[in-house]
């Protein structure tokens, strides 16, 4: 499970978000829909522990990720997955070690325990054959892949954070990364967030969904919770989609 509690950020003066409480139970996906610049990857530092909240606290299976020392946020970390937005691989490193870069920075597996793990991830995303391509010789849709076999490095993926995963993709490619982000939630159990602009996409891979406004959270809840809402945000935020 991940909870933020009454979280508030800002930069200098500038209050991003304000006392938002978002509950995300474990094996569950969370969408967090809203405009550009409303804080949604925002909320995503917070959950990684990169940006810390001036007022709230993050829980991670009831704890405070806040509190925890260095060693502790490590092994927190460890088994957080993020998938950034644009995908952010290194150019200059092959896919494998893209995948492999991680474990040597995280792990003390030996090259071949590394090798067999990144062999294992690429194959779980379908990409084993490219392991020793550059990510300039990929499609956007494998690129993407690529940083979703990255994020799952870790042995047990325990929480997986998504920003923007399809933006820029066809749909038969966006539909393809939503059916892979699915898997990793069913195979592993994965405690998950995603932040999209896209509802089709939204409505594929979330469970949960909630709408980020003027540093407030104004609606969450299920498909059909916000299907009904009656906010004249959501609803328009809904009909310019269909
Ligand atoms: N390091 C920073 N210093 C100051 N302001 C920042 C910083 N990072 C983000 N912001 C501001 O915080 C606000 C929220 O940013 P955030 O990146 O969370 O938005 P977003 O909802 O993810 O937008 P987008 O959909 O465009 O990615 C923005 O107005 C942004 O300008
Ligand atoms: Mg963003």
């Amino acid at each position: 499970m991940i909870r933020l509690e009454n979280v508030t950020v800002a930069y200098g003066s500038r209050v991003i978000l304000e006392e938002i409480d978002l509950e995300i139970p474990t094996g569950k996906t969370m969408v967090i829909l809203g405009e550009s610049g409303s804080g949604k990857t925002t909320i995503l530092k917070c959950v990684l522990g990169t940006l810390h909240p001036v007022k709230g606290r993050v829980l991670a299976n009831g704890q405070d990720i806040s509190t925890l020392n260095e060693s502790d946020l490590l092994r927190f970390r460890q088994r957080m997955g993020m998938v950034f937005q644009e995908g952010a691989l290194f150019d200059s490193l092959t896919v494998g070690e893209n995948v492999a870069f991680w474990l040597w920075e995280h792990t003390s597996l030996s090259d071949e325990e590394v090798e067999t793990r990144v062999r294992t991830l690429l194959r779980f995303v379908g990409l084993e054959n490219s392991i020793d391509f550059k990510p300039s010789d990929l499609s956007g849709g494998m690129r993407r892949r690529v940083a979703i076999a990255r994020a799952m490095a870790a042995e047990d993926p325990a929480f997986m954070l998504y920003d923007e995963p399809t933006t820029g993709l066809d749909p038969f490619t966006s539909k393809s990364i939503c059916d892979l982000m699915r898997r990793v939630q069913r195979e592993f159990t994965t405690t998950n967030i995603v932040v999209t602009h896209d509802l089709t996409d939204a409505y594929r891979v979330g469970d949960l969904f909630t709408f980020i406004k003027d540093a407030k959270i104004i609606a969450t809840g299920s498909r059909q919770d916000i299907e009904h809402s009656h906010d004249p945000f959501i609803k328009t935020f809904l009909s310019l989609d269909s």
